[in-house]
């Protein structure tokens, strides 16, 4: 198992290229099973997230060919049961439920357990199953969906912590292939869903209102093989930016889309730092003064989830009390007790951190939780003082494309050693 020493104190400067999304790329992946004809799918990040999507995608049958961020998969016919072995180790595993339900009426994958940050349901994935007319059962850790056929309907997605990102893919993978028209109320609006209804458009579905919160569908017979690039990945993006607000001088991403990082660049702007959005790219330079924050994250075009650890890392040394709320995951903060480990005053109280910043943090040993805690106590490293070890690795492997290398590459010091 890998670890990540981080040595505290280097200033970040430079160009980084940021990667295809990998919550794009996830569902997109899937969405092959919809065809017997052959996808094309470029841009796919080297995650070992996407490694277990593509090894689920083998064991059900597809043809599966990868070469340098292109991945070409044929699935012409499919088993309908994924292996529990390889789906215990991804949630997003369960996104391939839409597709084969769509496709061959019938869908078993092993359901998902609790993580690390939080509870996480699928009934309302389920619940949009059985709207199209699938019986649902959960039978020995498995759950099967199965269905005579498919018949369009309208269905709510919404849930007590708002819409559903993978619910929605999942349920308008199913809808593609139903008999009449779907109408999604209450669908996630983030950018990932639009990419993958994209896709599916590329196939020949019949998709409107992709981004909005009501989606229709209009079923069609049968989808055909397509092409299609995945967008940037916004998470990486908002992550590289918090790096350059905590320790830079002036760095640049390049192949990013601004408008889906608005979330993330109007608080930076808002707590001191100067942005500058392009065509397909952001400046971030330091600002004359740093400025506290409140931040609530909510879903899409609310303040990511998936971006709430970071900030923390950067507002833990910001001068004044900021205050951060997970409304989607409200048991998000594993990272919380890790920080505090190198120094930062932080008090939770449920579902809100109350940051006291500090002027500096130092290195210590500490402990990867999740993909995006892990993240952050790589970036706390980059400006504490001293060496800062990140154990448990793996998990920003999961989401994140070398990011020792690209890290390293604006002028930080991270060493990765094999344990
Ligand atoms: N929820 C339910 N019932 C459901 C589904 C979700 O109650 O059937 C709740 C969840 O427990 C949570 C909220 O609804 O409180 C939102 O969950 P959502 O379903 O939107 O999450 P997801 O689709 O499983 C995706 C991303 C996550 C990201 C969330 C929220 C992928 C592969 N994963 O998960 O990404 O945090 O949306 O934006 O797309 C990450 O990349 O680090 C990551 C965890």
């Amino acid at each position: 198992m890998d670890k990540i020493l981080v040595h505290g104190g280097r200033r970040l400067a430079g160009t980084v290229r940021i990667s295809g999304s990998k919550n794009s790329a996830l569902p997109i992946l899937a969405a092959a099973l919809l065809t017997k004809e052959t996808c094309v799918i470029s841009r796919v990040p080297d995650l070992s997230d996407i490694h277990y999507m593509l090894t689920i995608l083998s064991e059900l049958g597809c043809e599966v060919e990868r070469a340098s961020g292109v991945v070409t998969i044929k699935a012409e016919n499919v088993d309908t049961e994924a292996p529990y072995d390889i789906v215990r180790k991804m949630r997003a595993s369960v996104c391939i439920l839409g597709p084969l339900l769509g496709r061959e009426k019938e869908a078993t994958v092993s359901l998902p357990g609790g993580c690390i940050i939080g509870d996480r349901p699928i009934d309302l994935h389920l619940r949009g199953f059985e709207a199209l007319g699938a019986a649902v059962r959960v039978q020995a850790g498995n759950v099967k969906v199965l269905a005579p056929e498919l018949r369009g309907s309208i269905i709510n997605l919404r849930g007590k912590f708002g819409s559903t990102v993978l619910g929605t893919d999942n349920v308008m993978m199913a809808a593609v292939l139903a008999d009449g028209t779907t109408v999604i109320d209450g669908a996630a609006e983030e950018p990932e869903v639009v990419d993958l209804a994209n896709f599916l458009i590329a196939m020949g579905a019949k998709i409107e209102g992709a981004g909005t919160r009501r989606i229709i569908i209009e079923g069609v017979k049968e989808l055909h093989g397509a092409e299609h690039e995945v967008i940037p990945d916004r998470i990486e993006a908002g992550t590289f930016l918090v790096a350059a607000a905590i320790c830079g001088d002036g760095v640049t991403l390049i192949r990013v889309e601004p408008k889906h990082l608005l979330a993330v660049t109007e608080p930076l702007a808002q707590a001191g730092f100067d942005i500058e959005s392009g065509r397909e790219k952001i400046t971030i330079r330091p600002g004359a003064t740093r400025r506290a924050l409140k931040l609530d994250a909510h879903p899409y075009p609310g303040f990511p989830t998936d971006m709430q650890a970071q900030m923390c890392a950067l507002l833990a040394t910001t001068d004044g009390i900021s205050v951060v709320t997970d409304n989607v995951f409200p048991q998000r903060f594993m990272h919380v007790a890790e920080l505090k480990r190198m120094g930062a005053n932080i008090e939770l109280q449920g579902p809100t951190a109350i940051i006291h910043g500090v002027e500096k943090l130092g290195g210590a040993p500490v402990m990867a939780s999740d993909l995006r805690a892990s993240a952050a106590l790589v970036l706390a490293g980059l400006h504490a003082d001293g060496i800062t070890e990140v154990n448990r690795v793996y998990h920003i492997d999961r989401g994140y494309e070398s990011i020792d290398e690209k890290l390293n590459a604006l002028g930080a010091e991270i060493e990765r050693v094999k344990v």
